[in-house]
């Protein structure tokens, strides 16, 4: 249903024309009979400031933020929540009520890890007290980071292909835990994997290695390394089963893959701009098959 007073949301990024997100959010809406809609909203290079008010003037509700401007539109938010602020990228904004001139705008929140922290829950994929392996230090890793610190996972090892990276993400993970509980955090250059003392780790596998069109690769390629594995996740959704997941199966573990990561961010940020809505599972089950479809349809 869409009325006259319809609940106005979207995505802006450049392009948009690949997103799942319009399908996902109008779905959900669907099933669940809101008075929503949720559009895409292509944004050329150098007016993000301008689409930012544009959309405030128009009343959008909320706004979803993909590449390239998940960091550069930081600076045009007038409040941002400490996911975005440890993570340092923002996917979702939630219009502030016009209190006048002060507070006009929006307030950015980053639900990329909430989406996964939801999604491995739905797995059994505990993080609390659990030693932990993140694979990659990229943008994509910071919100596994800083879920990993949130959720009081015991110990992190940050393994990269360029051993800085990784070093710097373990400094900035030590940041983001120094007023919270104990974490201990390492850095390990990925080659040299064999290093890790334990055998029964939670790994996250945020690199583009296996991604497709390229989906015979994976970060690691020997078996000793996924029989550390106990269970993992790769944020990757294409395909739907990675070669890094089917490396940690034969290895006798258990592996999930990037889609419930994927539809649980949008439905964190669906419940950020509709307050006091919960989203049931069976919702959510619906929806994955639907794009599960348009993915391999
Ligand atoms: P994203 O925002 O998707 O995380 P990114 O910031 O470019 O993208 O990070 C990509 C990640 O994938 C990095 O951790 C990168 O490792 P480097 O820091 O060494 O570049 C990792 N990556 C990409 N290709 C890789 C490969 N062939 N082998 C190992 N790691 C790779």
């Amino acid at each position: 249903m869409v009325t006259g007073n319809a609940m106005l949301c979207g995505v802006i990024g450049n392009p948009v024309g690949h997103s799942l997100s319009p399908l996902m959010h109008n779905e959900i809406a669907k099933a669940l009979g809101l008075d929503y809609i949720y559009v895409p909203c292509p944004v050329e290079h150098g007016t993000l400031g301008e689409a930012i008010r544009g959309a405030y003037a128009l009343g959008f509700a909320g706004l979803n933020v993909t590449v390239p401007y998940k960091q550069e539109v930081i600076p045009f938010l007038t409040e941002t929540d400490v996911s975005v602020r440890c993570i340092g990228a923002c996917n979702t904004l939630v219009r502030l009520p016009d209190n006048g001139a002060a507070n006009k705008g929006y307030k950015g929140y980053n639900t990329d890890a909430e989406g996964l922290f939801r999604a491995m829950r739905g797995q059994g994929m505990e993080i609390r007290g659990r030693a932990c392996l993140l694979i990659g230090a990229g943008g994509a890793a910071r919100a596994a980071a800083y879920l990993l610190v949130r959720e009081g996972a015991a110990s992190v090892t940050v393994l990269n292909r360029t051993p800085d990276k990784a070093e710097a993400l373990a400094a900035d993970m030590r940041r983001m835990a120094a007023d919270g509980g104990e974490i201990a955090v390492a850095a390990l250059p990925l080659a040299q994997w064999r290093e890790l003392p334990g055998n029964s780790y939670l790994a996250i596998q945020t690199t583009s290695v296996g991604m497709h069109p390229h989906t015979d690769a994976a970060p690691v390629e020997d078996m000793d390394f996924y029989r550390k594995i106990a269970q993992a996740v790769d944020i990757i959704y294409t395909p739907s089963e990675t070669r890094f997941m089917k490396h940690v199966k034969a290895a006798g573990g258990q592996a999930a893959g990037g889609l419930d990561m994927l539809i649980c961010q949008g439905v964190a940020a669906l419940e950020l701009w509709n307050p006091g809505l919960h989203v049931p599972d069976e919702v959510i089950s619906r929806v994955r098959e639907i794009m599960e479809e348009r993915l391999n349809g």
